[in-house]
């Protein structure tokens, strides 16, 4: 079957025998090769950006163990994805509200499990998340760092990976490190790049295009800008208060960048995405894991 032939039959809606549009959900896996960059962050504070944009927003936890995004957010959920898994709740009881409307998708120990499910338990697993589709315009995927990492699968099966990386030549070579396995082993070409922690934005672009020459030279990727955010000390100082950053201090530098990167991921979001809609994000998770 050709590509758009598979497409059709995974937007297929079985239930109701309708053929659904490609939905408009946009998954993200924000994602680095170095660690403390800033993933959980950029999830939580783009997350809550998004929210007061008024796009519904969901993000997921899948850093197994370093993730926090729930402390993060001061919020305590009591059940996650291994009680989905176990049957013991549906998705919907096991989601949170966290600020500014955005819902998280606690997943902990269940992360690892996905990967060793039965084929009943992925199809269950599988429809029940298609029940959440109404209510995402995106997911944000808070993944753990590096190239080993068991959750690799999840910037396979998102629409857009989001490569964070800071301005430490480190970080930059990891980052490198990652985009490379990806392209050679997993035959992904595009990726978003996020910098993070710079003092201004030339100094964002000075190392966009630091990576873009080797990447040109050395693989065959494409790599987009999609923004930058300053280093500010209200970002610690929210982390310490629980809160998102643009909640508590929606006057500072880093709430700017933020929110202008909310803009600018909103207004491309509604692209038909070949990768399909989030039941296909689903059964693709479960091919590559
Ligand atoms: N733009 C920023 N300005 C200042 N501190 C930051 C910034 N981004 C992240 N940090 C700090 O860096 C540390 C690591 O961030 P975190 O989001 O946990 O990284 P990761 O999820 O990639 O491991 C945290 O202490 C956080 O407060
Ligand atoms: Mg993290």
């Amino acid at each position: 079957m050709d590509q758009a032939g598979t497409l059709r039959k995974m937007t297929r809606r079985d239930d109701r025998g309708k053929v659904a549009a490609v939905s408009g959900v946009k998954v993200i896996a924000v994602t680095s090769g170095k660690g403390g960059v800033g993933k959980t962050n950029v999830v939580a504070n783009l997350g809550y950006a998004l929210a007061t944009l008024g796009k519904k927003v969901m993000v997921l936890d899948a850093d197994l163990g370093l993730g926090n995004l729930d402390i993060l957010l001061g919020l305590t959920p009591k059940y996650n994805l291994t009680d989905v898994i176990h049957h013991r709740k549906k998705v919907r009881e096991i989601i949170v509200e966290g600020p500014g409307g955005m819902k998280i998708l606690p997943a902990s120990s269940g992360i690892q499990e996905v990967t060793h499910l039965s084929n009943g338990e992925k199809r269950n697993l599988i429809a029940q998340m298609d029940t959440l589709e109404e209510e995402m315009d995106f997911l944000l995927i808070d993944t753990a760092a590096g190239i080993s990492s068991n959750v690799m699968f999840f910037n396979v099966a998102a629409h857009d990976i989001l490569v964070v990386t800071s301005p430490e030549p480190t970080a930059i070579t990891d980052a490198y490190a990652l985009m490379k396995v990806m392209s050679t082993r997993y035959s992904e070409n595009r990726f978003q790049l996020l910098i993070n922690g710079v003092r201004c934005e030339s100094e964002a672009k000075d190392v966009y295009k630091k990576l873009c020459t080797v990447a040109d030279r050395f693989l065959n990727i494409a790599i987009d800008y999609v923004g930058h955010i300053v280093q500010d000390p209200v970002v610690t100082r929210a982390v310490r208060e629980q809160t998102a950053i643009s909640q508590r201090y929606p006057g500072s530098p880093a709430s700017t960048c933020f929110r202008r990167l909310a803009r600018a991921l909103s207004t491309r979001h509604g692209e038909v995405h070949p990768k399909g809609n989030i039941q296909f994000f689903w059964k693709r998770i479960f091919q590559v894991a």
